[in-house]
């Protein structure tokens, strides 16, 4: 999990609603938001050893520096998203010309159904949890496992400031994860209580919670989260890791952080 695919957030901006966090009138200060974003990578790269692939921004996509949301890897695989709202689905073309500059082999799934990529499809080796309905639809995932050869246990989100998997649901380089359980319907609490034993599942405070304390990059033992999350960083700490605070402010305007800036590609 050492390279990370990141675009320069020279475009960011909150140009329209796609999520509960955004609202036009509470602009992203770009200056700010820059500073932000380098130091993030400063930290992935200098403290936790990321190898970044920087991709070329473009004007009309302000959120394509979620990465996250480009694809979800498997070995040289990408598998594309198809984005929900039309705001974003310009990326998919940007997004599908660097994987294929770059030596990836690009899967897409049929038409008329979504999928996020790795902001909805998150988990370990041989088990992944696939967020579905705010984003990602259900069906897409049957397609997936068989892309992927995975098992793929699918969970509904609920709540509508958790609306990808990587908002409420963090899986650690040891095998253990960061959740935050109200994010998800009884059967999706169940389902992943049933498949992760509790001594492998860190429960975050509901105020972290909406500071995005899972929306993080985990590298080894080192874990990058936003700031304000210090009962989390306990937490992460008192299993083994080390916790990264970086402030992230100008993103979480957009619905996303540390964890949605990256994408994993290998
Ligand atoms: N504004 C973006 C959207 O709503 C934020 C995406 C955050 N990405 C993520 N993987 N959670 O699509």
């Amino acid at each position: 999990m050492n390279r990370l695919l990141v675009c320069p957030p020279d475009h960011f901006k909150i140009a329209y609603e796609i999520n509960s966090w955004m609202h036009v009138e509470v602009a992203a200060d770009q200056a700010l938001a820059r500073v932000q974003w380098d130091t993030l990578m400063a930290v992935l790269e200098k403290d936790c050893g990321a190898k970044l692939e920087r991709m070329a921004p473009a004007r009309e996509v302000p959120d394509m520096v979620f990465t996250a949301n480009a694809a979800a890897m498997s070995r040289r695989t990408a598998i594309l998203s198809r984005f929900r709202f039309a705001e974003r689905q310009p990326e998919e073309a940007y997004f599908e010309r660097w994987f294929l500059e770059h030596g990836f082999t690009v899967e897409k799934l049929p038409e008329g159904m979504f999928f996020e990529g790795a902001g909805d499809l998150l988990g370990f080796d041989s088990l992944k949890i696939g967020g579905y309905r705010q984003r990602t639809d259900i069906r897409a995932y049957q397609h997936v496992c068989r892309m992927i050869d995975c098992e793929i246990i699918p969970v509904e989100l609920i709540d509508p400031r958790f609306y990808h998997l990587d908002t409420c649901f963090c899986p650690l380089a040891g095998g253990e994860v960061m959740w935050f359980p109200p994010a998800f319907d009884e059967y999706g609490q169940e389902a992943i209580r049933h498949r992760l034993p509790e001594s492998k599942r860190i429960e975050v405070p509901e105020d972290e919670a909406y500071r995005f304390a899972c929306n993080a990059v985990s590298i080894g033992a080192h874990v990058v989260l936003p700031e304000g999350c210090p009962i989390t960083m306990g937490m992460l700490a008192a299993h083994g890791y080390i916790p990264h605070a970086v402030g992230l402010s100008e993103f979480l305007k957009a619905g996303g952080a540390a964890k949605c800036l990256t994408l994993a590609l290998d």
